[in-house]
């Protein structure tokens, strides 16, 4: 049996005061991890830290990874709370849903702060360290299936999220000679707080009733259902884990088989 190894294991989850970001720490947690978890809010980030710290050692570091000063406080003390980092797992907050043509100036830049510089510069900052301490680490970003196949309303995650194919393919190279490994994870469907905000977003903008908005949400998963942070955790465990060893560039859906594209 292969086991995940990660008993005593140091990883930082980001955006992990609720949804997917909080089921990843839970489940790492249970593996016997160490984890530091981070958000932008401070009081949901306490309430956060203070309801897994039933499944182990949890630690908290308030950060908003819009800003280039935060990240790098971030990953400081992260390594001042665990003494390094193995695994980093990022997850990031929403843009607001809307279309193209309804953006401006201002919501390009804080979507790209969001979505493609955070990512970008924190990965930079996280292998900095791994390498330093000689560290065979595993980074794993979490994107979204609006990468491969853009949703309509969602203009700014299917323009600023695909700089996610560009870190992943661009640093699994750069740093495969360190051991350090570097994947993503595409959420298809996920029952979080944000996929409540889209089906009343979209309930308003076309004068449908939420529960139809939600039935035909479904209708486009071929498993038949909306899955759960659980399920979303697993391949956190996986990518996070020695479990994928030999598993670096790699971008995988967690979507019910929802993308239809092929390649
Ligand atoms: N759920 C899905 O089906 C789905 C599908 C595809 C993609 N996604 C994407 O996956 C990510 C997580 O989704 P979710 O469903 O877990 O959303 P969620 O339940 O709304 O949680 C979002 C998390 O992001 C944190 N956050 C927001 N802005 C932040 C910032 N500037 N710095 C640090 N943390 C920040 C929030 O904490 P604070 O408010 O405490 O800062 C919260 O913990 C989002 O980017 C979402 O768009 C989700």
């Amino acid at each position: 049996m292969v086991l995940t190894g990660l008993k005593g294991q140091r990883v930082l989850v980001t955006a992990a005061s609720q949804g997917i970001g909080y089921g990843a720490a839970q489940a790492f947690l249970e593996e016997g991890a160490r984890v530091v978890i981070n958000s932008s809010n401070t009081d949901n980030l306490a309430k956060a830290q203070q309801s897994l710290s039933q499944f182990g050692e949890v630690h908290s570091v308030a950060a908003d990874l819009t800003v280039g000063a935060d990240i790098d406080n971030l990953v400081t003390k992260t390594v001042g709370l665990l003494g390094g980092i193995d695994t980093l797992i990022y997850v990031t907050g929403s843009p607001q849903p809307g279309t193209m043509m309804e953006q401006d100036y201002g919501t390009w830049e804080s979507a790209a702060r969001l979505l493609t510089i955070s990512p970008s510069y924190l990965t930079k900052k996280v292998a900095e360290v791994m390498i330093t301490q000689n560290v065979k680490g595993r980074i794993v970003l979490s994107a979204s299936d609006a990468i491969r196949e853009p949703e309509p309303n969602l203009a700014l995650s299917n323009v600023c999220r695909i700089s996610i194919f560009g870190i992943v393919r661009t640093l699994a190279r750069e740093l495969g000679s360190h051991g350090i490994r570097v994947n993503a994870v595409l959420p298809g469907t996920i029952k979080t707080g944000r996929i409540d905000q889209l089906v009343q977003d979209i309930s308003k903008r076309n004068n449908v009733p939420e529960a139809m908005v939600m039935s035909r949400m479904v209708s486009q998963i071929p498993l038949g259902y909306i899955g759960s942070v659980d399920e979303m955790s697993k391949a956190f465990i996986y990518l996070g884990s020695e479990l994928s060893s030999y598993v670096s560039g790699a971008v995988l859906p967690v979507d019910g088989a929802m993308l239809r594209s092929i390649g």
